[in-house]
């Protein structure tokens, strides 16, 4: 994996336009769903980002094919493709370095009966256990046997079950529907997570021959069907990099227009921005946003789709660091997500961590410093942080902004933001 660190200068206000990617947390999951049949798959809107080479990784380990290139219209596209033979495996160099890969579980089962997928350890939000993926594919059928950190799935045949989730999890999900889309009967996953990503999953797999209701609602029916077939598919746009660019926007003040959004995927955190002191409004496929005076401080907590992304509040976080007064945040999705807090500090902000609440005294300036990308949300709330800050931030071990941004110097400087990005 290439190094990469970002320099950053205060910078404000932004002015102009940009364009949103295709959202990383759908593209993984189609990716992975291709695996569900033979043929040729054309993904659009897939985000250039270090995520997608590493699931492009994993595709071709199990014997897919992956290119991309761009259409006679200019349309940039990846294409993946399945051939008969199928390799069921998911190694651990790559499951370690991006948990995603284990959707591959689900598609595999349904495709060819087994899959050896790596046990995911922890990482920097904690022991992130994936206990409901393996109880929900249990209940389809499937048989698990860990043996030196790989799980060994087989299934004679996926028949449809009722799943209850104990929580709404994003890859339980996913992998549910997955592997339920070609089990035999009906399978109806209750407490489901709702996030766009997951309505976008089941768009793709309707697209496919798939038949998927409720997608986005707590309740999701699959009825098994015998065969899928490839398809073309754009990917919903990317609402976690919107509201990196809101929270820049934020800090830096100035007005700036975002192009390709889903306004209505971002309700909860417009709203939250908007009392903060951000002007916010639709405009057409996109949103305009300004700031002109500082921003009055807010609470915030998290909370599955459709309450406040956990992803969002890192960058709520750098932003809440230069209101003016108290903020409290609360983080309910990942108890151990906080590991930013202490480089956000290294810069003057003042945060104190409460269990898993955070008391946040804004302040009128941070100071830069060198700090560290612990995580894709924490190496963009850093950036963000930076943008007001007196000075030059360093920040090191950018290759986890590059993991979920596709080109976020480029895209910061169009706006008129100091970021620049160097590879060491
Ligand atoms: N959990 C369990 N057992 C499971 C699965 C989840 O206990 O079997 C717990 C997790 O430990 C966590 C909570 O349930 O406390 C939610 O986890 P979830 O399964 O919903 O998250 P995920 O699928 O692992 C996706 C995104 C994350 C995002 C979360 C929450 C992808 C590739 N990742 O992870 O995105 O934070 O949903 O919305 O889709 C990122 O993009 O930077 C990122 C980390």
């Amino acid at each position: 994996m290439i190094v990469s660190r970002y320099v950053v200068r205060r910078s404000g206000p932004l002015q102009g336009g940009v364009t949103i990617s295709g959202a990383k947390n759908s593209a993984l999951k189609l990716m992975a769903a291709t695996v569900l049949t033979e043929g040729r798959h054309r993904l659009r809107n897939v985000p250039e980002i270090v995520d997608v080479d590493l699931m492009g990784g994993v595709l071709e380990a199990i014997g897919l094919n992956i290119e991309r290139g761009h259409d006679d219209t200019g349309v940039a596209y990846l294409d993946v493709t399945r051939g008969p033979e199928v390799t069921p495996v998911a190694p651990y160099e790559l499951v370690e370095k991006m948990r995603a890969s284990t959707a591959v579980m689900g598609p595999l089962l349904a495709a060819v009966g087994e899959a050896r997928v790596a046990m995911p350890g922890g990482d920097d939000f904690g022991t992130r256990p994936i206990d409901m993926h393996l109880q929900g594919l249990e209940a389809l059928g499937v048989h698990f046997e860990l043996s030196h950190g790989i799980i060994n799935a087989h299934t004679d045949a996926l028949v449809g079950a009722e799943v209850v989730l104990d929580y709404p999890s994003v890859g339980a999900t996913e992998n549910l529907m997955m592997a339920a889309a070609l089990a035999d009967g009906r399978t109806v996953v209750s407490n489901a997570a709702r996030e766009p990503e997951i309505a976008d999953l089941a768009a793709f797999l309707n697209r496919m021959g798939g038949q998927v209701i409720g997608a986005g609602s707590p309740t999701i029916e699959i009825e098994g069907v015998q065969q899928l077939r490839a398809v073309e598919h754009t990917v919903v746009p990317d609402r976690l990099e919107v509201a990196t660019y809101l929270a820049a926007v934020g800090v830096a003040g100035g007005e700036v227009t975002m192009h390709n959004t889903r306004v209505d995927h971002l309700e909860l955190l417009v709203e939250k921005m908007g009392a903060m002191g951000l002007r916010i409004s639709p405009q057409d496929e996109g949103m305009w946003v300004m700031r002109t005076d500082r921003l009055r401080p807010v609470n915030v907590a998290t909370l599955p789709y459709p309450g406040l992304a956990t992803d969002f509040l890192p960058l709520l976080v750098a932003l809440l660091s230069y209101a003016d007064g108290t903020s409290y945040a609360t983080e309910n999705v990942f108890a151990g997500r906080f590991g930013y807090v202490g480089e956000l500090t290294r810069m003057g902000a003042k945060i104190r961590i409460e269990d898993h609440h955070l008391v946040i005294d804004g302040q009128p300036r941070l100071s830069a410093a060198p700090v560290r990308a612990l995580d894709i949300r924490a190496g963009a709330a850093m950036v963000v942080a930076a943008l007001g800050a007196d000075g030059e931030t360093v920040i090191a071990d950018g290759e986890h902004i590059d993991r979920g941004y596709e080109d976020l110097a480029g895209k910061m400087q169009g706006i008129g933001a100091d970021v620049t990005r160097y590879e060491d």
